[in-house]
């Protein structure tokens, strides 16, 4: 790989790069594709991050919560699509307790021996992240956003901080979950140096999952007139992340999705080996609106998975029903 500054200075694609990236994903991974089930089950949040449209001052958007029975049945839908891990993610929504929290992940567990649950709930107390993983939480999403303190702040009301988040990756690390960090692409006020910060934070943290998307303007947030992030420069940084971490699981996430359908595709090409299908009820899924424009609110959860899996073998992989650990090496 050529330097990385000189690589990102170009925002285009990059063939070379992704036939590399290929290459170490298949060797690590083969052609094997995880899927996740996302249950989107609560959009209420206490916090107030600039860039996304769960703020608390977005005073549009109509709130939802699920209750313990509806996040249960929609593991039943997708356990029966084959699905065998399930990402619980919320805003930061002071109603679900710690004991509200491990009661639905217990009761997974309990339902379905064979499944990993991962949380994506956000800055808790380590108290609160020990008594998830007690109850039997596997895996945690929380991504950095920035690792630069001062970009950070740009992003984030004065309340949160970059030392705080870090600190909340390192005390997951240390409990002993799966952890997932990760940053958006093209995020105001991000340039090269930023994402260079970001690639050295998650070398240090050595993540086992990482999730980057494109940054997508919201129009009810503060950065309503921010452009939206490159499509070309997230799936480039996708091969970046492939080389430099072969064991990790990448996503091809939702907002690479929404601002381009065939990202998808390409963005495996590029060394993404997870998609997150949505199985969060149709009734709300309108509702978790980080931003604009999210693809597939009008699908059941069978249709998406039956799209998904297609749009996997189109792209030479294939889609295997297990847990999907990390393999390290
Ligand atoms: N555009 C892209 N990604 C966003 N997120 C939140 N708002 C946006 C947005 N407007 C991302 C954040 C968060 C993840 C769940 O979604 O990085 O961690």
């Amino acid at each position: 790989m050529k330097n990385l500054p000189e690589i990102l200075e170009v925002s285009d694609y990059d063939n070379l790069l992704a036939k590399e990236a290929d290459a170490l994903r298949r060797k690590v991974y083969f052609d094997e594709v995880y899927l996740r089930g996302l249950i989107e089950f609560t959009n209420f949040c206490k916090n107030d991050c600039y860039y996304c449209g769960l703020r608390i001052s977005n005073t549009n958007l109509p709130r939802y919560r699920l209750s313990e029975e509806e996040i249960l049945s929609c593991c039943k839908t997708g356990y029966e699509l084959g699905l065998r891990t399930f990402v619980l993610q919320g805003g930061e929504d002071p109603y679900f307790t710690d004991d509200k929290i491990c009661s639905i992940i217990s009761s997974i567990k309990g339902l379905y021996k064979d499944v990993a649950v991962t949380l994506s709930i956000g800055e808790k107390k380590k108290e609160s992240y020990l008594a998830y993983f007690k109850a039997g939480a596997d895996r945690y999403l929380l991504r950095e956003e920035s690792a630069n303190p001062l970009h950070y702040s740009k992003l984030h009301p004065k309340n949160l901080s970059s030392e705080k988040r870090k600190e909340c990756l390192k005390n997951l690390k240390e409990i002993g979950y799966q952890v997932g960090a990760g940053f958006m692409v093209g995020s105001p006020f991000q340039g090269i140096n930023e994402i260079l910060s970001d690639i050295e934070f998650l070398k240090q943290l050595s993540p086992d999952m990482i999730g980057i998307g494109p940054f997508v303007s919201n129009p009810e947030t503060p950065f309503a007139h921010y452009p939206n992030g490159s499509v070309e420069m997230t799936l480039k940084l996708i091969s970046i992340l492939r080389i430099l971490f072969p064991h990790a699981l990448i996503p091809a996430t939702t907002s690479l999705w929404t601002l381009d359908p065939s990202a998808l595709e390409k963005a495996l090409k590029c060394g993404a080996n997870v998609i997150m299908p949505n199985i969060t009820p149709k009734r709300v899924r309108d509702n978790y609106r980080l931003y604009p424009g999210k693809t597939n609110t009008e699908k059941e959860a069978a249709q998406t998975v039956a799209d998904l899996k297609s749009i996997i073998s189109a792209a030479g992989y294939r889609a295997v029903s297990s847990k999907g650990d990390v393999r390290r090496i």
